[in-house]
C-alpha cells in the first residue's frame, strides 16, 4: 500500500464508488426505539431535555408506532412511570401496572413488532434506587426475587424480549429460572450486560422520573475506567443464560463495544442513551452542529464498533433519512 501506485482517493472520487465499497451500513432492521409510557389518555408530555421525546399515555402510543411498524423498525423497548411509588417497586410487577397494561396494547394492535420490557425497579421505588435498600445501599439478593417477579409478569403481558438494566450479579440467573417454571421457557433475555455508571444517564432520569433521591448507583454500575471488567460481566450473564447481551452508554464505549464483540459471538446491542441523544439535539438547536449528520455518523460508529442492534431515541428520525425522507428533503 504504497504511494504512488496506491492512491487511496481513487476509491473515494464518486457518491457511487464510495456506496460500493462502504462497510457498514446501517439499516431499519438494526434499531430499537425506546418508549416512555405513562397513565393516562391523549397525553403526550415533552421531555425537555429530550427534543422530540414524550412520555405517552398507551392510546396515543399505539398511534405513534404505526410509522416506526410501517418504516421496519423491528422493535421498541418500553419504560414505564407508574402513578405511586413505594420502597419495593410493587406497580412494576401489578397485573395492571403501566407496562403490562401497554404490552397488551401494544401486542394487540401490532402482533408483529417486538416489545421489549426494561426490567429495573428505579421507575417505580420512591427512593429511586434499583432494588431494595438495606442499610443503606441496594441489597442484591432480595432485589433478585423481585426482578424475577417483574420480568415474569412482563412476560404474562406478552413481552417478547425481557431486558434487566439493574446490574445485580445473579439477575439473569434468577430471571431465566422464573422464566423458565412459568413456561416461558422461549422469551430471550437480552441483558444490559456491561452498564456503566454513566452521567449520560441524566435526560432519562428526567424522562422516567427517576433519579436515586440520595446516593449514587455507583455500587452496583460498573466504574467507567474499566473494560476488562466489562468481559467478566458479560461472561457471567452469558453463562446464566443471556440469549442477547449489551453496552450501555454507546458512544463513549466504542472501544468495550469491540472488545465484548470480538470475545463474544452473541447477538450484541449498545445503547445510543439520553444524553447522547441530547447532546446532538442541543448542539444542532444552537446551529453548532450539522444534526442530521452527526447522528448519522454516530449511529454508524456504534454499527462500525460491533453493535447488531442500536437503541436509540435517535432510530425513526435515522430510518427516515435512510428511506430518503428526512425532514429537510420532505417538502411541505
Ligand atoms: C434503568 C435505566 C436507566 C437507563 C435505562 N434503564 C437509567 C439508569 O440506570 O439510571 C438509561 C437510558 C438512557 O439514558 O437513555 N435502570
Amino acid at each position: 500500500m504504497r504511494f504512488p501506485e496506491y492512491r487511496a482517493r481513487r476509491l473515494r472520487r464518486t457518491e457511487t464508488l464510495r456506496r460500493m465499497v462502504r462497510e457498514v451500513q446501517l439499516h431499519p432492521e438494526d434499531f430499537i426505539l425506546p418508549f416512555f409510557v405513562r397513565q393516562g389518555r391523549e397525553l403526550r408530555n415533552p421531555i425537555g431535555s429530550m427534543p422530540g421525546c414524550f412520555q405517552l399515555s398507551v392510546d396515543v402510543l399505539l398511534s405513534e408506532l404505526k410509522e416506526p411498524v410501517e418504516r421496519g423498525i423491528p422493535a421498541v423497548l418500553l419504560f414505564g412511570i407508574p402513578e405511586k411509588k413505594d420502597p419495593v417497586g410493587s406497580e412494576g410487577y401489578a397485573k395492571n401496572g403501566i407496562i403490562q397494561q401497554a404490552v397488551r396494547a401494544i401486542k394487540k394492535a401490532f402482533p408483529d413488532l417486538v416489545v421489549i420490557t426494561d426490567v429495573c425497579l428505579c421507575e417505580y421505588t420512591d427512593h429511586g434506587h434499583c432494588g431494595i435498600i438495606q442499610h443503606g445501599d441496594v441489597d442484591n439478593d432480595q432485589t433478585l426475587d423481585l426482578l424475577a417477579k417483574m420480568a415474569l409478569s412482563h412476560a404474562t403481558a406478552g413481552a417478547d424480549i425481557v431486558a434487566p438494566s439493574d446490574m445485580m450479579d445473579g439477575r439473569v440467573g434468577a430471571i431465566r429460572e422464573a422464566l423458565d417454571e412459568a413456561g416461558f421457557d422461549q422469551i430471550p433475555i437480552l441483558s444490559y450486560a456491561a452498564k456503566y455508571a454513566s452521567a449520560f444517564y441524566g435526560p432519562f432520569r428526567d424522562a422516567a422520573e427517576s433519579p436515586p433521591k440520595f446516593g449514587d448507583r455507583r455500587s452496583y454500575q460498573m466504574d467507567p475506567a474499566n473494560s476488562d471488567e466489562a468481559l467478566r460481566e458479560v461472561a457471567m450473564d452469558v453463562e446464566e443464560g443471556a440469549d442477547m447481551i449489551m453496552v450501555k452508554p454507546a458512544l463513549p464505549y466504542l472501544d468495550v463495544i469491540w472488545r465484548v464483540r470480538n470475545a463474544f459471538d452473541l447477538p450484541l446491542a449498545a445503547y445510543n442513551v439520553s444524553g447522547e441523544f441530547a447532546m446532538i439535539k442541543a448542539a444542532a438547536q444552537n446551529g453548532w452542529l450539522d444534526g442530521e449528520r452527526c447522528m448519522m455518523e454516530a449511529l454508524t460508529s456504534i454499527k462500525r464498533a460491533g453493535a447488531d442492534l442500536i437503541i436509540s431515541y435517535h432510530a425513526l428520525e435515522a430510518v427516515r433519512i435512510l428511506q430518503g425522507d428526512s425532514p429537510a428533503s420532505r417538502k411541505t
